[in-house]
């Protein structure tokens, strides 16, 4: 296991260039599946969740891989009972792969996805509005040794969503592109969906209404190939407008899009930190303590992000006075509440989804990351804290920062990366 040793930071200073968003690229490889062309993929960061996402592509029989920030795939001849069972159950994304798989080949046998243990994270959304479609579906399916059992390609339909999952949403719009018209009612609305939709259209598919609750798709027979860029990774450009807010520092985020970060850019201003948006990113900058934030609870888009919810949590265990944080999407997303506790936060758990903070002054511990946020939570609260912290974990880290002791080293942090026990 990697482990990070953050000694406590000076003012962060500098810039920072952001790469593609994994939550876009993710998905956008699984609908490469659509086509028999070559997709190239830029400004791609090196995660291990796109590794894992590449491997499906290749366990399917199709090319993929990534040099540099440049991702090649091309899924000409694919089968899709070659897909490696084992490499499903190291991702959620790996469920992006289903509705796809159906459209193209009409069929798939998968096994349950995997994922970050903040809760059950079930796939019923999925299913159901496969279901809708008119797709067999079945669970827990006998003999093939998979868990799920897909026949017949979705030939267009309405989907009422029940909740705005992101997730279903975007498998299910990539189920349409290929015939029919899918019309989803109650989609989720995030920057990704809309990154999703408009790749969607540059191979040659018409998708309307992507970053509403009401999307539609009308499936091609035949898309075509692309180049395509991503856009901004939203989050971990919040995770360095707060690694400078706790620092103190001045920071400019290249790239960053502030369009898609209201509701985070309107936190950071309450808790004290400056935020200057212009066309090629945000400037943040804190002189002194954070301030608390009365109340904050996270939504579905456009509201508060449930993955920046770990780092504003962090960030306001040093800011002076109460912060109550409520997290609504996920049943187990504050266990790294007990690592931060072991730092000295004063963090007070009211059930499963209410954290109280009493901002204080954070040591140095040696910590465990336990899913991607919240290690990345550790690493924010490690540069604010006195002497010196061991993150254990981090290839959970890994999953969505590339090289993230390297990047805020940019920025003046001192971070190495060790082997531990
Ligand atoms: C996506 O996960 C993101 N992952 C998550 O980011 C993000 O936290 C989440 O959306 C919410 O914004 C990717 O895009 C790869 P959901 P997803 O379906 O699609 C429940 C990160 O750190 N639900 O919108 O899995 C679910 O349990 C990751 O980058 C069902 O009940 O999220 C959760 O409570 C973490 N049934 C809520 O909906 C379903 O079939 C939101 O889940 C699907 C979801």
């Amino acid at each position: 296991m990697d482990a990070l040793v953050v000694t406590k930071a000076n003012k962060l200073n500098g810039k920072i260039k952001l790469k593609g968003a994994k939550n876009s690229i993710l998905p956008i490889i699984a609908a490469c599946v659509l086509t028999q062309d070559e997709v190239l993929i830029s400004n791609c960061p090196m995660l291990s969740d796109i590794r894992n996402m590449l491997d499906i592509i290749r366990s399917l029989g199709g090319f993929a891989q990534q040099n540099g920030d440049e991702i090649t795939v091309c899924c000409k001849n694919i089968d899709p009972s070659g897909i490696d069972k084992s490499l499903m159950k190291k991702i959620r994304s790996s469920i992006f792969i289903l509705g796809p798989l159906l459209a193209r080949c009409g069929e798939a046998q998968l096994s349950m996805p995997g994922g970050c243990e903040i809760g059950k994270r079930p796939i019923d959304l999925h299913l159901s509005g496969l279901r809708q479609l008119g797709v067999e579906v079945n669970e827990d399916a006998f003999g093939s040794g998979c868990q799920l059992w897909c026949k017949g390609a979705p030939k267009g339909g309405v989907v009422r969503l029940k909740y705005p999952s992101v997730g279903a949403t975007e498998n299910l719009m990539m189920a349409g592109a290929l015939q029919g018209r899918t019309v989803i009612y109650g989609s989720a609305r995030e920057p990704e969906i809309v990154d999703l939709a408009n790749f969607l259209n540059t191979i040659g598919a018409r998708v309307y209404g992507a970053g509403t609750g009401l999307i539609a798709v009308d499936g091609k027979k035949c898309l075509h190939g692309a180049r395509y860029k991503p856009i901004a990774d939203r989050i971990a450009a919040g995770t360095y407008i707060a690694a400078a807010a706790v620092s103190g520092g001045d920071i400019f985020v290249e790239g960053a899009i502030g369009d898609h970060m209201d509701a985070t850019l309107y936190k950071f201003r309450s808790a004290g930190v400056h935020i200057e948006e212009d066309n090629g990113g945000i400037r943040a900058y804190c002189n002194g303590r954070l301030n608390a934030i009365k109340q904050t609870v996270t939504l579905p888009y456009p509201g508060f992000p449930t993955d920046m919810q770990p780092i504003l949590v962090a960030a306001l265990s040093t800011a002076c006075g109460r912060s109550v944080i409520t997290e609504t999407l996920f049943e187990n997303r504050f266990r790294f509440a007990y690592q931060l506790e072991r730092m000295g936060a004063d963090i007070v758990l009211d059930g499963s989804n209410t954290a109280i903070i009493t901002g204080r002054k954070l040591h140095g511990a040696d910590v465990y990351a336990q899913d991607l946020r919240g290690g990345a939570a550790l690493t924010i609260a490690a540069l604010a804290a006195d002497g010196i912290t061991m993150i254990n974990g981090a290839e959970h880290i890994d999953r969505g920062y590339e090289c993230i002791e390297k990047e805020l080293d940019l920025l003046g942090a001192n971070i190495t990366r060790t082997k531990s026990e």
